[in-house]
């Protein structure tokens, strides 16, 4: 049984005595106590491969700043690797794929991940929840197939993905069978997360943005509804199972709530209203009263604050702060930012940010 089960309810559109709130990228470098427990790793790789530190990391924002939920710390870079393609953390710059993947025989020679090629995420997921003991929930997650194949294809970040995108001009028909290629191992790893007692997912589609509306619908949000339906009533396995695709037969999960985050997309808010998910998550660009008007009351909405505005004064803090959980209303909003905590903001105007929302009653 969960103590704090805030985040659970506001996400199925349930009573809630206040705004629960976390934060994208709280297990990180902001805490001193983070930075500590990476050095005992010998690259973010081994760190994200150790169940004991990953815990470790993944409960210290809950004791250290208060957060409403325990996001677990690892990438979501693990999935291209289980499926055979290795990357570094390069430090200062990011992420680094030695192979890419660019022709067919490169598609075809990848493997469909299933849950037990991540057992060190599992075991990681296991550990925090017996460390818990209940006083709040955690969050799973993984990338959305678009942005895992982004990094796949480019090989490092980028500020325009434009090799991943020149796929999707050019080979259409290899760019849909590498998406589903990573949509069947993301399905079998958010299912394995579940069943190790994920009590909610959130999907990450940090390069959205690069996308046209159009291809926005065919090349992310049809595979992202794939997953959507696959861990809701299990439609998704049956039709695999029928068409013979390697998916994992796991098929009695719990139905646990699903986040979708699509960074800049403000354009797909509408279509993104339609997928079997309970909470949409919205970055600072978009309008929060045009946003709940396009998307609907069906679903929780979750955000937006500009993580930049933590490096302002407190006053700003808290008069931003406020103003933003008064335009969101006291009905389904879990609060956060609109994208991750820069690594230089103060761990002390994170921890105001969090108390501000956690003593305003509406
Ligand atoms: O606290 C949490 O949010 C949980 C842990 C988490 C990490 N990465 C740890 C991490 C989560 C949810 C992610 C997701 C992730 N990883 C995304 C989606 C979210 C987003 O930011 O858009 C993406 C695109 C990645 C890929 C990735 N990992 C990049 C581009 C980088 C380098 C940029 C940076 O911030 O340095 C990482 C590294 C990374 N992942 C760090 C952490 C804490 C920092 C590395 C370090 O500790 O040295």
């Amino acid at each position: 049984m969960l103590k704090n089960d805030l985040i659970l309810r506001a996400a199925r559109g349930e009573k809630v005595e206040r705004t629960p709130v976390w934060l994208m990228r709280q297990a990180g470098r902001i805490l001193p106590e983070y930075r500590k427990v990476r050095e005992k790793a010998k690259d973010f790789v081994a760190f994200v491969k150790n169940p004991e530190l990953a815990a470790e990391v993944t409960i210290q924002p809950v004791d250290i700043l208060g957060v409403d939920a325990a996001i677990l710390f690892s990438d979501i870079l693990v999935i291209p690797e289980a499926m055979g393609l290795p990357y570094k953390m390069i430090e200062a710059k990011g992420p680094y794929f030695a192979k890419t993947v660019r022709t067919e025989k490169e598609v075809e020679r990848l493997r469909v991940a299933v849950g037990d090629d991540l057992s060190y995420v599992t075991d990681a997921i296991k550990l925090v929840k017996k460390e818990l003991n209940g006083r709040v929930p955690l969050i799973g997650f993984s990338g959305a197939p678009w942005t895992i194949f982004a990094y796949m294809i480019e090989g490092s970040g980028s500020k325009t993905f434009s090799q991943a995108k020149k796929m999707l001009y050019t080979n259409p028909a290899l760019s849909h069978s590498l998406l589903q290629k990573i949509t069947d191992s993301t399905i079998n790893y958010l299912k394995a997360q579940v069943a190790a007692g994920a009590d909610l997912i959130q999907i990450f589609d940090s390069w959205a943005g690069v996308l046209s509306p159009e291809q926005y619908n065919e090349f992310s949000l049809k595979y992202i509804s794939q997953i959507c339906d696959a861990l809701k009533g299990n439609k998704g396995n049956k039709e695999n199972i029928k068409n013979n695709n390697p998916i994992s037969p796991i098929l009695h999960i719990p139905s646990v709530p699903i986040i979708v985050f699509a960074k800049d997309a403000f354009f797909a808010r509408k279509e993104m209203s339609k997928l079997k998910c309970d909470v949409i998550s919205l970055d600072w660009t978009m309008d929060i009263a045009e946003s709940r008007s396009l998307i609907g009351s069906g679903k929780t909405l979750q955000g937006n604050a500009d993580p930049c505005l933590l490096y302002s004064d407190k006053s700003i803090i808290k008069r931003e702060t406020e103003k933003m959980l008064r335009a969101f209303g006291s009905k389904r909003h879990i609060a956060n930012l609109g994208h991750g905590l820069y690594p230089d903001i103060e761990k002390d105007k994170v921890k105001f940010f969090i108390d501000t929302i956690k003593e305003f009653r509406f």
